[in-house]
């Protein structure tokens, strides 16, 4: 209790330090939610962001769910099980995927996964494994996908089977950065498929086979939650981003 008052107190020195917020909010800020509750006038802080008009519905589903929530939604594994992006959304996906945003979010992770594979103390008996997953992770179908309405069209097997044996996909640039410098730092790189597998469990099973021969996780990648969830998930969790498709 004492620590929550205390964590309170000190984001409203930070607001105060900011400039964000009034003398009135500050001192609200101080009371315990309990406290505001009993006080009755008033409202706490987060009632006071901007309400949001119109009714409710399920993200996705409703016409006006503007397309940057929906990624939101998705990439936080909040939306789940879909099997094509809102139609409304290609050009919105089509812009982040072929624009910077893409590259940009990748880095942001990669950046947050270079950092922390560098700080790791190594046992140096070439024990630690970083598993990677292939699609839209190490290898990257945006020429596919670029042709096939960013997602919006309905996924073909036929038709990505043929993309697939071209073998022409192309690596993610920061992917690549990340594998280079694990390998630099003598953590083994272990890539992971589900590709042809058509069950949930698949890659948590080859982790456990992983662990069982042996190997630490210290980190997994992926742009999938089903890549990254289920135990072992590996010591740290990368989640890279893909708003084209979801797999379970
Ligand atoms: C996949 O694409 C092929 C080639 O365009 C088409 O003939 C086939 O009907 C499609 N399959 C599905 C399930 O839509």
């Amino acid at each position: 209790m004492a620590s929550a008052k205390l964590l309170v107190t000190a984001l409203a020195a930070l607001l105060a330090a900011a400039g964000g917020a009034g003398a009135r909010e500050l001192s609200r800020l101080e009371m315990t939610s309990a406290e505001m509750i009993a006080d009755g006038g008033g409202m706490p802080l987060i009632h006071m962001l901007r309400p949001l008009r119109g009714s409710g519905g399920r993200l996705g589903r409703r016409a006006g769910v503007p397309c940057d929530s929906w990624r939101f939604a998705v990439e936080t594994n909040s939306v789940r099980g879909w099997s094509t992006i809102p139609a409304r959304c290609e050009s919105y996906v089509g812009n982040y995927m072929m624009g910077g945003h893409y590259r940009r979010d990748s880095r942001a992770v990669v950046d947050e996964a270079v950092a922390y594979a560098e700080g790791l103390q190594l046992a140096g008996d070439g024990r630690e494994v970083w598993v990677f997953d292939v699609d839209e992770t190490t290898l990257s179908n945006l020429p596919y996908y670029a042709k096939h309405g960013f997602g919006a069209e309905p996924y073909n097997s036929t038709l990505f089977g043929a993309y697939v044996q071209e073998a022409s996909a192309p690596a993610l640039p920061e992917t690549k950065r990340l594998y280079d410098r694990l390998l630099a730092l003598g953590i083994k790189p272990v890539i992971l498929t589900g590709r042809r597998e058509d069950k949930r469990e698949f890659k948590s099973g080859e982790r456990q086979k992983l662990e069982d021969a042996g190997y630490v996780i210290v980190g997994n990648i992926g742009d999938q939650w089903s890549d990254l969830l289920g135990a072992p998930e590996g010591a740290r969790t990368f989640k890279l981003p893909d708003p084209m498709y979801y797999i379970g």
